[in-house]
């Protein structure tokens, strides 16, 4: 007995070492139970493969949007290979995936609601299990499978992931959203694989090459089996003879994925083990151009080498920021009728399908005057040499300019519309904004120059394609892995090659590099923010955040919002720092602090830098509402929170705090009321739902004080008698003054400090504007796109 309690003892600490380990390691299952579930809200819910390759689980991005997903756990960015409901994101709160008793693997959504359920009701499921491939299954009691991912695949297929006539890869929206987009890979109806544009307008194939037979692009339709699949090792094949092998063919135990990317191209990526990262070792297209609709309607796509877009003479983008719209004609298309029409010469230019005719052996007149009289004619594309082809086209889609092009493009338009004879096609990239990729990885004062940083912008130049949205989500994929508690110490070193001056401090070093707090800046609602300088002399300002940050969650979602943001009208965070209870936000600084500080004080701004203030807060607001990423509604736009740079340029802070509301949806309800009184939209003291609108309301409060120089947002001054606001009464003021038709109404209102200085143009549009963004009604407020536009039409 005695001896059998001395020979215990000494292993109890070993037993209790175990113990804790297995408790450690407990969430790190590869099967969920029948009756069992995962919760949103527990980041430790996921199941992992026994590899550990791939994790399942809630997939977030923003505050409020989560995704059944399956992601690789050791890709740099959590790359995602399936996705169960990526066109309805469940809510961050209370949502859950379980394995009912019935069987079936269902999502329910924070009010109850289904989201998305498996097939397999009322049979004898057992359990889900991840396995190492990369699949989630649903077994029965013999182990058979009754469900599995790998037959629902989203946008990616796997090694050894069969590719059948039933499945589909579809490619994502956009790099910001996980949402269906237009691209897809699917076997046709003849049997062929195919890459085809499925947009709003057209639908439209470009792979294999459209206008080649079916031998010569080396494919059969004859097999009728429309299958296809490839191995560990990087070989593709299919039914239709199509096969391809990876680059990096034959190493064993790479990890591989195929992609239907969101720029419409298919490629094979490889993980480096090294650094995270993926590369592409194999690619459907090499020029982007060639895929269609990837400019849209009317537009060109010019290969620069990466492909950017462009509007030809006589069009204009439909939607600024947004080439999937195309562009729009600036006359009316019944000219045509008229026939009072010439034609602009598009060299090497090409619109791929919608012919009218197509007659050979045709003289160049003649086939100008067929497109003359045929009022459906558009355009029509030329070859002088060799057959003399003339196609006249009834829609401008799929413009593809390349200098092996011989013919060229006859643009018909009327001869009231001005053009220069010489059309230059200076195109801009159509994921979204170009000149952010320069910034991130061009500007040698972001980033040092190293050899890490080249191989960084080397393998992002190979995967151009991608562009920057991609580079973003790297970014921002960053804070995912961050999530988790500890962070992986190859994750960490990749993190630092990925961008060596963005990153996370140590609470000891942001103490230092503010000498303790001392340097006070500025004090809000979320913190204070501190002056520091780091230790490679970068003068920062080092943002406290105080108690209503309690939760470790909130301040994620802060951080993640933040980080995937980059735009040269909002502030920029360097860094960040969790540690216990510590949250600290590490920002850019800016040199002439806060728009209040000059506005409602002597040194007062002129008036050339009011206007550019109004623009730059109207084009921050316009990226933050809609571009690229989802829809972000800032709630406290003021003067306080739009600082400027050493020129004066604005960049919009504190953009961190409001909810992310998701994209199209106008039903976000705010739990709380944020924002300044005197720059809060009436819908804040209502029970509508909060829009972008919000915003839009401030701003014209912003605008309308840049415009008069002091504050319009103080509230029934004098005696309490008259609950009227400034504002109010400066509105009733302005809109009198018009509608009596005072001449000189604009001098009247602008700041008297500025001696006259002003442009009368401008503060006239900026006043209309500013009144016309704080209408009660939030329909009749325009969108910060239209703000801009109104703003570009009066810029000297
Ligand atoms: C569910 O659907 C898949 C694909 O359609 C099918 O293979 C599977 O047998 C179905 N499972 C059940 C239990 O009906
Ligand atoms: C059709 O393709 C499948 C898969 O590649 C192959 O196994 C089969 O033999 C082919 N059938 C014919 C008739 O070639
Ligand atoms: C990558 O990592 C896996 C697992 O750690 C290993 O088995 C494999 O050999 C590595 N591959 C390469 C190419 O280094
Ligand atoms: C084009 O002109 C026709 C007739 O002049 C008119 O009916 C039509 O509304 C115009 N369309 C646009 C878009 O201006
Ligand atoms: C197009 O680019 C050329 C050369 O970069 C430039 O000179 C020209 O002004 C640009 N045109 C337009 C319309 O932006």
């Amino acid at each position: 007995m005695r001896s059998f309690q001395t020979s215990t003892s000494p292993k109890f600490p070993s037993f209790l070492t175990v113990f804790f380990l297995f408790l450690s390691t407990s969430y790190a299952h590869n099967f969920l139970l029948r009756g069992s579930s995962l919760s949103v809200e527990d980041d430790s819910d996921i199941l992992v493969s026994p590899d550990k390759t791939f994790s399942c689980g809630f997939y977030g991005m923003g505050q409020n949007a989560y995704w059944f997903s399956i992601w690789f756990t050791n890709s740099k960015d959590r790359t995602v290979v399936w996705m169960a409901n990526r066109d309805r994101p469940a809510n961050g709160r209370g949502s859950r995936v379980s394995l009912r008793g019935d069987g079936a693997m269902v999502l329910y959504d924070v009010d109850g609601s289904i989201i998305w359920e498996t097939n397999t009701t009322s049979t004898d499921a057992r359990m889900a299990e991840l396995l190492d491939t990369g699949n989630l299954v649903i077994k029965g009691p013999g182990g058979e499978i009754l469900w599995q991912s790998f037959d629902s695949p989203t946008d990616t297929l796997l090694p050894n992931q069969l590719f059948t006539k039933s499945t589909k890869l579809i490619a994502r929206l956009h790099g910001g959203s996980y949402a269906s987009g237009y691209f897809n890979f699917f076997f046709d109806n003849d049997n062929v694989l195919r890459l085809k544009y499925d947009g709003p307008d057209i639908s439209s194939i470009y792979w294999p090459i459209p206008y080649l037979k079916m031998f010569e692009n080396g494919r059969t339709n004859y097999n009728g089996s429309r299958i296809a699949v490839y191995d560990e090792m990087g070989h593709f094949v299919s039914s239709d003879w199509f096969q391809f092998i990876a680059s990096d063919m034959g190493l064993l135990r790479i990890r591989r994925r195929l992609t239907m990317d969101h720029d419409g191209n298919l490629r094979l990526y490889s993980l480096n083990n090294d650094t995270g990262l993926w590369v592409i070792s194999w690619e459907a297209l090499t020029q982007l151009c060639t895929v269609h609709g990837v400019c849209g309607r009317n537009a060109i796509c010019v290969n620069t080498p990466e492909p950017k877009c462009s509007c030809p003479p006589g069009y204009e983008i439909t939607e600024p920021g947004n080439w999937n719209k195309g562009c729009k004609p600036l006359f009316n298309e019944t000219l045509f009728q008229s026939q009072q029409v010439k034609f602009v010469e598009l060299p090497h230019v090409d619109y791929f399908g919608f012919d009218l005719n197509f007659i050979e052996s045709i003289s160049l007149d003649s086939c100008m005057k067929l497109c003359v009289g045929d009022y459906r004619c558009k355009a029509f594309n030329y070859k002088l040499t060799g057959e003399r082809r003339c196609y006249t086209k009834s829609e401008l889609f799929n413009g593809y300019q390349s200098p092996s092009f011989e013919g060229k493009i006859y643009l018909k338009l009327p001869v009231t519309v001005e053009t220069s004879q010489l059309a230059i096609l200076n195109g801009t990239d159509p994921i979204c904004q170009s000149d952010e990729l320069e910034t991130m990885i061009g500007s040698p004062s972001m980033y040092n120059i190293n050899t890490k940083r080249m191989r960084w912008v080397y393998l992002y130049s190979f995967a151009s394609a991608i562009g920057f949205i991609e580079l973003l989500f790297v970014v921002s994929g960053w804070w995912f892995l961050f999530r988790k508690h500890g962070v992986p110490a190859l994750v960490e070193d990749g993190y630092q090659v990925l961008s060596n001056r963005f990153r996370r401090f140590t609470y000891a070093e942001l103490k230092k590099a503010t000498n303790n707090f001392k340097e006070e800046l500025g004090r809000g609602g979320s913190g204070t923010v501190y002056k520091g300088i780091l230790t490679d002399e970068r003068v920062v300002a080092v943002k406290r955040l105080e108690n209503m940050y309690q939760g470790e969650d909130v301040f994620w979602a802060e951080v993640s919002t933040i980080g995937k943001i980059n735009h040269m009208n909002l502030v920029r965070m360097w860094g960040f720092c969790s540690e216990g209870k510590h949250r600290l936000l590490v920002y850019e600084l800016m040199e002439n602090q806060s728009l209040d500080k000059h506005l409602f004080s002597p040194k007062f701004l002129e008036w050339k830098d009011r206007f550019e203030v109004a623009l730059g807060t109207a084009k921050g607001l316009a990226y933050l509402h809609q571009e690229c990423l989802e829809w972000i509604i800032h709630c406290d736009v003021k003067p306080g929170n739009i600082l400027l740079d050493s020129e004066f340029e604005p960049k919009i802070a504190d953009f961190g705090l409001a909810k992310l509301s998701q994209r199209g949806s106008d039903s976000s309800v705010f739990s709380r009321i944020r924002g300044t009184k005197g720059y809060m939209a009436p819908e804040w003291a209502t029970n509508l739902p909060i829009t972008a609108k919000v915003d839009v309301y401030s701003y014209g409060v912003v605008i309308l004080e840049l415009v008069k120089g002091i504050p319009l947002s103080n509230w029934g001054i004098e005696g309490g008698e008259e609950h009227e606001s400034d504002l109010t009464r400066f509105v009733r003021m302005v809109k009198s003054k018009i509608q009596c038709g005072e001449d000189s109404w604009i001098e009247e209102i602008v700041d008297p400090r500025l001696n006259g200085q002003f442009s009368r143009n401008q503060a006239t549009t900026i006043v209309q504007l500013g009144i016309s963004c704080v209408e009660e009604d939030r329909n009749k407020r325009p969108t910060m796109d239209l703000a801009i536009q109104a703003l570009l039409e009066c810029q000297d």
